[in-house]
């Protein structure tokens, strides 16, 4: 039998990954979304590969390539990402929430193409889309569940917070106000923020933050794989 080269400790385990924006249909030509650029997530799917784990990466639009030996299920909006995600969830060991999902959908997407000069748009009415993370947090089994917090101030303090609000088991802490890290770039610099403590992993590729990340959540998975 072939043998790994490098040790697998997700070998077995199912890892659930959802990474880039989301797009909110405002009519068929416009959408709603942020910068996000999916490259923390496609990372982070890479690395659960590595360690031996079968990925699902529940992919927004972004424009990278799908990573090898990984299952992509490409999504557009919020409420697709919200409906691929539970569905992978429930049978998953890990589930990391690395998504830049969108907070707001328009209430009620035109069917056609708004036009300037008739419908003079000048307000969008958006409804709350369901908060993905905290959903999978709410699931009943066993399972380690990671989210992030990108934030531009305050950056402890409300990653601190959305550990207890979401109900998850990792934060990853990622400040996207220092130029260089974050958002579209090649690196990333984070806190990893647990019930236990909190630890910082200094300014490094995406790849190496990714793999410190599912580090961190293999530390947490005790049980046997589900
Ligand atoms: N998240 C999610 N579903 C949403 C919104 C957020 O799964 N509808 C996840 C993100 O993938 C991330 C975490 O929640 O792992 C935190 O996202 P963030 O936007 O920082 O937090 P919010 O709760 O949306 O709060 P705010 O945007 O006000 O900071
Ligand atoms: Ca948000």
């Amino acid at each position: 039998a072939r043998r790994a080269a490098w040790p697998q400790p997700l070998a077995g385990r199912r890892v659930v990954v959802t990474a880039g924006p989301t797009h909110e249909a405002v009519d068929p030509v416009r959408y709603l979304a942020n910068a996000s650029s999916g490259k923390m997530g496609v990372a982070l799917a890479r690395a659960a590969r590595d360690l031996g784990a079968a990925v699902t990466l529940v992919l927004g639009p972004v424009a990278l390539d799908a990573p090898f030996g990984v299952a992509v299920e490409p999504v557009t909006s919020a409420a697709e990402m919200a409906e691929r995600t539970l569905a992978a969830a429930a049978g998953a060991d890990l589930v990391v929430c690395a998504a830049a999902v969108a907070d707001y959908t328009p209430a009620a997407p035109a069917d056609h193409k708004l036009k300037k000069a008739a419908e003079h748009l000048d307000a969008i009415p958006v409804v709350e889309t369901r908060d993905i993370l905290a959903a999978v947090s709410a699931l009943p089994g066993e399972r380690v569940v990671v989210g992030f917090a990108a934030e531009t101030d305050d950056l402890l303090g409300h990653a601190r917070a959305k550990l207890a609000s979401k109900g998850c088991d990792l934060v990853v802490a990622n400040d996207v106000s220092r130029p260089g890290i974050g958002f579209g770039s090649d690196e990333n610099a984070v806190t990893l923020i647990t019930a236990d403590g909190e630890r910082a992993v200094p300014t490094a590729p995406k790849d190496d933050i990714a793999r410190a990340v599912i580090d961190a959540a293999c530390d947490l998975m005790t049980s046997a794989p589900n």
